[in-house]
């Protein structure tokens, strides 16, 4: 079932999450089947619980379109991270362009570390320890932050906070044109 994504400006995009007991969340392979299809259907690579309304401690990715030559570690980024906790940060700061289908029609440049340790269970419960780099990692954070109730235009330039600054008090005040379901705050 496809889900409304929640708009920049609903409060449940600044909560900040709770870890689930996986064991006895009610149809959490339900809630990933979903979070899935409402991210394809928008053509995400990245969805996390506050953006379908939810403070759980959940995000999916999927990078395995985007696999090629230049990029063949994308082709297993079909993955769940349930509980996820980054423990470790480092590596350069790398600037790249981030978009967030909570926030229609803004893209921004974004510094990130770019090397992440993080802990997390899957779709199975299944514990992991990893470390991702590059481009999966800046994915991976950005979702991670929503956790947090953290949005990439919180990490972007005064000037480019004040060159978006329509378009946000817009989206505040529900006023946003979107080709996926939303759901805005009014
Ligand atoms: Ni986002």
């Amino acid at each position: 079932m496809i889900l409304p994504i929640y708009i920049y400006g609903h409060p449940v995009l600044r909560k900040v999450t709770r870890d689930i007991d996986a064991n006895s969340y009610p149809n959490l392979k339900e809630l990933i089947d979903n979070m899935f299809e409402t991210m394809y259907q928008a053509e995400g690579v990245g969805l996390a619980a506050p953006q379908v309304g939810l403070e759980d401690r959940i995000f999916v990715v999927d990078l395995s379109p985007l696999a090629d030559e230049e990029h063949p570690e994308f082709k297993g980024m079909k993955k769940v991270f349930i509980n996820a906790h980054i423990t470790e940060r480092g590596g350069d700061m790398v600037i790249a362009e981030e978009g967030c289908l909570s926030i229609p029609g803004v893209h921004e440049k974004v510094s990130r570390e770019d090397e992440i340790r993080i802990s997390y269970l899957d779709e199975n419960l299944q514990a992991h320890d990893q470390i991702y780099k590059g481009y999966l990692a800046r994915v991976i954070q950005h979702e991670y932050d929503h956790l947090d109730g953290i949005l990439f235009t919180d990490k972007i330039s005064l000037l480019r906070k004040r060159m978006n600054k329509s378009k946000l008090t817009n989206m505040e005040k529900g006023k946003v044109a979107c080709d996926y379901r939303i759901k805005t705050v009014r």
